[in-house]
């Protein structure tokens, strides 16, 4: 048996806001509604952090990077990270941009480079993909097991709106969580008792904050293994058995300590980290906590 700790891995969320029954989200580069609870909530779920040490960050491509008027961008108190072909020419036309935000503001050619990368960074607590169409869809389309939650805000109009921008949500992947879900996650960043989930009306729009799970990635976590520092001495470990002990406040069967068992799914980026699989829904507090790994079954 060898022992590996859990690491704080931050999760990758999509959070967004589409227009019912299609998933509008965009017409002639811009948003086609003007909803301040619907901003605020945008902000503060994107900002807050239940750490006070650590800061989200928000990825987005080039579009809607622009869409964002110059004096609120790049998004303050998140890492911004820009997706973009060409680097280069991008470099170039931020440059001021680039060298008053050094901070705060990246740019990249690599979606999947990036995520992983920021899943290893340990003063990121949340990744939140923040759009367009252009990047929600590849994502949805080729890594959506990267991805484990989504934010939609639901939004209703009498009228039917023109719209160029649609998310492509595949509901047999996702499944829309009960409200508590949502509470839970607002209050591990201080914004339970701030918003009103469901019924928010303003103009003719009505919408709610809704939150979805993937269903083919349920209760994954990152591990950190003692010892272990690149990718091809993480492969020894897939498969493995791993144990998560705590003790529970209540006793059952005589005894308070409990176990969630899990399995090495696969090795994640090239550091040594591996990705886990457990049986049930892991409690908040295992993030950083300590787990074993059986060395069985064994390959060797
Ligand atoms: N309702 C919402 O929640 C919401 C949220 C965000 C945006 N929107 C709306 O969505 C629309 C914009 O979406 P969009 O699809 O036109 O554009 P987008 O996804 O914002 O940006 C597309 C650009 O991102 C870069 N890019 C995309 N995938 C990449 C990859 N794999 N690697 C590197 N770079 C990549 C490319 O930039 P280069 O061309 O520089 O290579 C591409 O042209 C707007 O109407 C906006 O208002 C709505």
């Amino acid at each position: 048996m060898t022992t590996a700790k859990f690491i704080t891995s931050p999760k990758v969320s999509f959070i967004v806001a589409a227009l019912l029954p299609d998933l509008g989200i965009g017409y002639k580069g811009q948003l086609p509604w003007n909803l301040k609870q619907e901003m605020k909530y945008f902000r503060k779920v994107t900002t807050a952090t239940a750490d006070p040490k650590k800061k989200n960050a928000v990825i987005m491509g080039r579009k809607t990077y622009y869409s964002i008027p110059p004096k609120f961008r790049p998004l303050k108190n998140r890492l911004n990270i820009v997706m973009t072909r060409n680097i280069s020419k991008l470099r170039e036309e931020m440059k001021e941009e680039l060298a008053a935000n050094e901070e705060i503001l990246r740019l990249s050619n690599s979606l999947k480079h990036t995520l992983d990368s920021l899943t290893e960074a340990d003063q990121i607590e949340e990744i939140f993909i923040i759009g367009g169409a252009e990047v929600y869809n590849q994502l949805m389309a080729q890594n959506h097991d990267l991805i484990d939650t989504i934010y939609l805000t639901e939004i209703s109009h009498n009228d039917k709106l023109d719209m160029d921008a649609f998310f492509k949500l595949d509901t047999k992947l996702w499944k829309k969580s009960d409200q508590q879900e949502l509470t839970n996650r607002l209050r591990l960043k201080g914004l339970h008792e701030e918003f009103q989930l469901t019924d928010n009306q303003q103009n003719e729009f009505t919408f709610h904050f809704t939150i979805s799970k993937n269903v083919t990635n349920p209760n994954t976590s990152l591990i950190k293994i003692e010892g272990v520092a690149g990718k091809d001495d993480a492969k020894f470990y897939l498969g493995k058995r791993i144990a998560y002990v705590y003790k529970a406040s209540k006793e059952v069967r005589g005894s308070k300590i409990r176990c969630i068992w899990g399995k090495v799914t696969r090795v994640h980026g090239n550091n040594g980290l591996v990705r886990a699989q457990f049986k049930h829904n892991l409690p908040a507090k295992t993030f950083g906590a300590s787990v074993r790994i059986m060395l069985y079954p064994s390959n060797i």
